[in-house]
């Protein structure tokens, strides 16, 4: 049950300032992060990231989005890590995301607004939504060599 899941702080949480606020949601909740890197991504990356929406109307918006600036990898590691952290992060679109989730405290955008300025919803946060689409997006973004094993001092008490 312990499992890897992967956190994409998008450009404008990075933008913000947000990342170490972001990142705590994760580590205060005791799950473990596993590997972590700041990296800006090509349209070629991208579009392998996104295999699933390349088709779609939003996606021009959402590589324009993407590619807008660096980005955070975090690979986190836990028991359900991928629920846990989608529960961390909230609805997709901000507006609809409960306060108290990363998105629904900092942001709260609309898909109606975004697709009418023409813009990708900028949602502060990717985070695999299953275990078949966290372990292959875990690989996609990292090599083995930059994942990394250890015991959280308060595993014991949080596991
Ligand atoms: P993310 O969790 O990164 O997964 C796919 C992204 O596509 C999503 O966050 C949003 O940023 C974006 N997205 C999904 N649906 C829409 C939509 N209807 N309009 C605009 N952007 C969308």
């Amino acid at each position: 049950m312990i499992e890897q899941t992967l956190v994409l702080i998008k450009p404008d949480g990075v933008a913000r300032g947000l990342v170490g606020e972001i990142t705590k949601r994760f580590e205060q909740r005791g799950l473990k992060i596993v590997g972590l890197k700041l990296t800006q991504i090509n349209a070629d990356f991208s579009k392998k990231h996104y295999a699933s929406h390349v088709d779609k109307d939003f996606y021009k918006g959402l590589e324009k989005y993407i590619l807008s600036g660096p980005i955070v990898a975090i690979a986190i590691e836990g028991l359900h890590a991928v629920e846990t952290v989608r529960k961390i992060v909230g609805g997709t679109a901000p507006k609809d995301a409960f306060v108290g989730t990363i998105r629904g405290d900092f942001a709260h955008v609309s898909f109606e607004h975004a697709d009418k300025e023409k813009k990708s919803v900028a949602n502060l946060i990717h985070a695999s939504g299953t275990l078949e689409e966290a372990k292959e997006e875990v690989a996609l973004w990292f090599s083995i060599d930059e994942l990394h094993s250890y015991k959280r001092t308060d595993d014991d008490h949080v596991l």
